[in-house]
């Protein structure tokens, strides 16, 4: 158990890393935040900013031996990073966590393989790719980029296999995952901490609202149906311990019209 007044290392300065600091120095814990932008949301009410890169392997040493451990606000640090940190303090979610969470081509096999549904896709990793998609997708489809997609940046709905073919060489021809749009009902999302010992415990069940692919509003709690919120807080936590997650993380899922319920991402 690690008390309040040691200090804690946060990997990213964004709004989830400072609402991070906030609880922790409420707590009584100081705050060491890395992150190469100088004026980064955590960063400037932290105990202390390390202002550099994610790559940066003596500020990321220095990180290591002032803190008793490490997180990270969010999934587009490296792997690597979190591996260097790993051979020198606790830290918590592991980078074999952290990798199957940064592809999306990699989460949904990931999902899948723990008996959870996710939307229809295929790896899109080049046109023959795109040519030999046949009946597995449906159209309409919307073409990913496979990884440091956030906020619907980064997608493209195509109404045929021309479009998709013309959506790929638009996303510069990098990895992409093409995804069958569903009808949406609703979105949901689970927030869920899991702890050394494997214990779970989750909060109310989040409705969102998305525009334009970023986040509109979120209602707690969901109006789902109170069994369509138990299975998505089971699904979640089937989730956590597959990835054998210690931290804070979330599962967005969406409900079709049909009733289906399917994870989105994690
Ligand atoms: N396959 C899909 N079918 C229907 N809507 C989708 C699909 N994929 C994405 N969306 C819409 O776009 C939003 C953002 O997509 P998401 O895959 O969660 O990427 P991001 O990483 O940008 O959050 C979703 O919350 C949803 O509203
Ligand atoms: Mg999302």
């Amino acid at each position: 158990m690690i008390l309040p007044g040691a200090t804690l290392g946060m990997l990213g300065g964004g709004q989830l890393g400072r609402m991070f600091t906030t609880a922790a120095q409420t707590m009584g814990y100081k705050v060491i935040v890395l992150d190469p932008d100088k004026n980064s949301p955590a960063g400037i009410i932290a105990d202390e900013h390390i202002c550099a890169a994610y790559t940066d392997d003596s500020a990321l040493a220095e990180l290591a031996q002032r803190c008793a451990a490490i997180t990270t606000e969010f999934e587009n640090i490296p792997a690597s990073t979190l591996a260097f940190l790993e051979q020198r303090t606790v830290v918590h979610p592991s980078s074999t966590a952290l990798a199957s969470t940064q592809n999306r081509n990699v989460e949904k096999s990931f999902i899948r393989a723990q008996g959870i549904a996710t939307v229809p896709f295929v790896s899109i990793n080049s046109t023959d790719d795109i040519a030999s998609i046949g009946d597995q997708i449906n159209f309409p489809a919307i073409l990913k980029v496979a990884t440091f997609g956030y906020d619907g940046k980064g997608q493209i709905v195509c109404e045929d296999l021309q479009a998709v073919h013309k959506a790929f060489e638009a996303l510069g021809q990098k990895e992409c995952v093409l995804e069958q749009r569903i009808d949406l009902e609703r979105e949901i999302s689970v927030v869920l901490a899991r702890s050394q010992d494997g214990q779970i415990s989750a909060f109310p069940v989040a409705e969102n609202v998305h525009i334009n692919g970023i986040l509109h509003s979120t209602t707690v709690p969901s109006i789902a149906a109170e069994s369509l919120q138990q299975t998505a807080i089971e699904m979640a936590s089937t989730i956590a311990e597959g990835l054998r997650y210690v931290g804070t993380m979330a599962v967005e899922f969406f409900v079709s019209k049909q009733g289906d319920i399917i994870a989105n991402e994690i």
